[in-house]
């Protein structure tokens, strides 16, 4: 037996239980916690002393942050998972029910089985502060909430937040936790203690009940409290998460099964429904990828991107941006947001106040949606400087440069950046196409120099590119994995090759997509197609987002680099030829009014294309062969040349920077789901098609002859 999680102290008619999992930075439930509950609760409601009971964390900034999803691994089948479910259950219900009613007092996370730990409380108090949030996140694991969350969230906020918050699996701040009910009142963080001891006596004595019922809006109370009205509800979640999910989630059409059947049925029904599909969920293909990219991206925090006995990362309490245009911008309000002071320098006083005014617009943002306050608004624009010189570079130990793409630009502010900056400053150039080793030429520290490639955004695109080259210090990259990490990102280190990972293995995709647009087939049936296999956009309308220019010039480089194969298609070259840049122009495949939204495609545009007006159909499965596995045999061609590090790196790079499909966990996921050999087998018989375009790589062929994979088949994936 493993140390307690659980300790209890009674004071005065009150027990109090603090949960804090031995060797864990977080609080977890594992079956061996959900048993030592349970023990506890018997210990509880033996002692005739205790009147009531608050649950509390010991941990700094965590209530309880969800189930121990390595316990999920272990699931045989659907049948284990719904077990594990209804055991869950009874334990909340037992502390539902409890002779002592139990307060929880939260600070921090309160998550998935967390929260519904609390649910199952008679009373929630929690802290007013920005560590703390509530959510049930289960459905962006592919599964629903198991512990009794879909059958108690309704009645506590309502029909319409929990679907909300079921389905979107979002965070919900302290505040709005109070506005909805879903907490019954907020205290500053350093009396929750003393204050969950007192209501816990009130409840105990009688004089203070749960309110949260109360908290529904008018409109909420009108249309969920008969049963027409909560059908029209039900319709209408189906139909909005049929729409936006493309029927790829069904952990989203389970969660709101769960919630219907706790309204029709008796309650024992609704938890039986909810355990039922929990188990149900647990078994699917898409549970498993989404478990998979937990797992990546939790272990992708704790790769220093060096390895074993890497150096320390230096600490970087400044940083240093060259060009103020829209990636410099961006950069700067995500470093501001985290609190690190800008230097910010362009050629004149015009570009620095537009990047400035840039940064501005990314925070007043937030500030609008309410996820900073105003002070915290003003504190961190206060961070930016700007500058037309180098002054205040004295002491950087970091430098983005985000000028033009030219490598002659670059190597000119590189020398002049050189004459200011403390020898130690690492180099960083967010450069999307020169070699990081060409840039690194320029220096005359090239050990400094390494590559950070955000995508735009910058300040929603979750993933970045950290290039190394051959002469990077292994210091330079600790402490660029690092600083990335800081400013939120998720950090893949890869070689440096033309393209990088993201952009060579999105060049094959789009240039597939090109090749069907010559072949004369209609562009809305190419975007459906990769629509309905789970891309977020269409890759054409992805073209016009990018713009076709930038797209042009990358396309170049990418053939130039590896010959026929990457060759972009003739339709981007004549659409671009005729001044068509996409939706900065207002014109590409696609409408645009006035103000810049999207509309249906646009038919002129057929004349531009070599078949001219002439459409020819191709079956929907084709194309997403097509462009899928030409983005995956291209991914499996970095990993074999060593321009990604690992499967995990290429999936989470796919997935994070172009939006793989997530539920199919990855380029190398989804080769594992196919199968080598078959993989093998269609690449093959599309090369004899398409002319060598589909050429199998070698590591493929290989390990479809010997039957491997990329990931173990059982266990922890990675
Ligand atoms: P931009 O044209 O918006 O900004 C470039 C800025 O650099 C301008 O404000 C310009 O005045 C300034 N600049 C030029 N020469 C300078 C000098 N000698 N000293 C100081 N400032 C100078 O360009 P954008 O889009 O921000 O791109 C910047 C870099 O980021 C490029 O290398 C680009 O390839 C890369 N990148 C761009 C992405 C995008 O989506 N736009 C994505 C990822 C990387």
């Amino acid at each position: 037996m493993t140390a307690a999680a659980l300790s209890l102290d009674v004071q005065d008619g009150i027990a109090i239980i603090t949960i804090d999992l031995p060797n864990e930075s977080v609080n977890k439930f594992s079956a061996a916690v959900i048993a030592e509950f349970d023990a506890m609760m018997t210990t509880i409601e033996g002692n005739s002393a205790v009147k009531a009971a608050v649950l509390i964390s010991g941990k700094p900034d965590v209530f309880i942050a969800g189930a121990d999803i390595d316990a999920f691994l272990e699931f045989k089948s659907a049948k284990d998972a719904e077990a594990a479910s209804s055991s869950g259950q009874r334990m909340m219900s037992r502390l539902e029910r409890s002779r002592a009613p139990v307060v929880a007092a939260i600070h921090g996370a309160c998550l998935g089985a967390g929260l519904e730990t609390a649910l199952a409380c008679a009373y929630r108090i929690a802290s007013d502060h920005p560590k703390t949030v509530l959510a049930l996140p289960e459905t962006q694991l592919g599964l629903i909430p198991g512990a009794g969350g879909t059958q108690r969230l309704p009645k506590v906020v309502g029909l319409q937040v929990a679907l909300d918050m079921i389905l979107t699996a979002k965070n919900v701040r302290a505040k709005k936790a109070l506005q909805s009910g879903l907490v019954d009142e907020l205290v500053h963080p350093s009396i929750l203690r003393s204050v969950a001891i007192q209501r816990a006596k009130a409840l105990a004595a009688g004089t203070l009940r749960g309110h949260s019922e109360k908290a529904r809006g008018v409109m909420g109370t009108l249309f969920e409290g008969n049963p027409v009205g909560r059908a029209i509800v039900f319709r209408q979640a189906r139909a909005l998460t049929l729409k936006k999910s493309r029927g790829a989630y069904p952990a989203l059409l389970a969660a709101i099964d769960a919630m219907q059947a706790g309204y029709e049925g008796t309650a024992e029904q609704g938890f039986a429904t909810e355990a039922r599909l929990f188990g149900e969920m647990a078994a699917t293909a898409v549970s498993r990828e989404l478990i998979f990219l937990f797992f990546a991206t939790t272990s992708l925090k704790k790769d220093t991107g060096v390895g074993e006995g890497s150096p320390a990362p230096l600490p970087v309490t400044q940083l240093g941006i060259l060009g103020t245009g829209f990636m410099g911008a961006g950069i700067a309000a995500v470093a501001a947001m985290q609190g690190i002071p800008v230097r910010f320098k362009d050629m004149q006083h015009e570009q620095v106040g537009r990047g400035l005014a840039a940064v501005r617009a990314v925070l007043q943002e937030r500030l609008t949606k309410k996820q900073i306050t105003r002070q915290q608004f003003d504190d961190q624009l206060s961070l930016v400087s700007g500058t037309i010189e180098y002054t205040g570079f004295g002491n950087v130990p970091l430098v983005i440069e985000a000028v033009f793409e030219d490598l002659a630009v670059k190597h000119q502010v590189l020398a002049e950046i050189a004459k200011v900056l403390p020898p130690s400053a690492i180099f960083a150039s967010n450069t999307s196409t020169i070699p990081i080793a060409q840039v690194a030429d320029g220096s005359p520290r090239p050990d400094r120099v390494i590559g950070m490639h955000f995508f735009s955004p910058v300040q929603k695109m979750p993933l970045l590119e950290v290039i190394a080259t051959r002469r990077t210090a292994p210091e330079v990259i600790a402490t660029t994995v690092a600083f990335g990490r800081k400013l939120g990102k998720t950090v893949i280190v890869v070689n440096d090759a033309p393209g990088f990972y993201v952009n060579r293995i999105l060049a094959p995709y789009i240039n597939e997509a090109g090749r069907m647009l010559d072949e004369g087939v209609a562009i809305e049936a190419i975007d459906r197609a990769m629509l309905d296999f789970g891309f977020p956009v269409g890759p054409i309308t992805l073209l016009d987002e990018v713009g076709l220019d930038i797209a042009g010039k990358s396309g170049a480089i990418m053939a130039k680099a590896f010959g026929d194969r990457l060759q972009p298609s003739a339709s981007l070259g004549q659409v671009l030829a005729s001044g068509r840049l996409g939706r900065k122009s207002k014109k590409g495949f696609y409408r645009y009014d006035a103000s810049g939204k999207k509309g249906g495609v646009d038919e002129s545009v057929y004349s531009l294309l070599p078949t001219g007006t002439r459409r020819t159909e191709l079956a929907k499965e084709e194309i997403q062969r097509r462009c899928s596995l030409a983005m995956v045999n291209e991914a499996a061609r970095c990993l074999e040349e060593h321009t990604v590090r690992s499967p995990r790196d290429g999936d989470i790079g796919a997935v994070f920077g172009i939006g793989f499909p997530p539920f199919r966990g990855g380029p190398f996921r989804h080769v594992d789901a196919v199968g080598a050999a078959e993989i093998v087998r269609q690449l093959a018989a599309l090369n004899a098609e398409h002319h060598g375009r589909f050429d199998p790589c070698a590591l493929l062929v290989q390990m479809a002859r010997e039957g491997q994979r990329f990931y173990p088949a059982t266990g922890k994936p990675v």
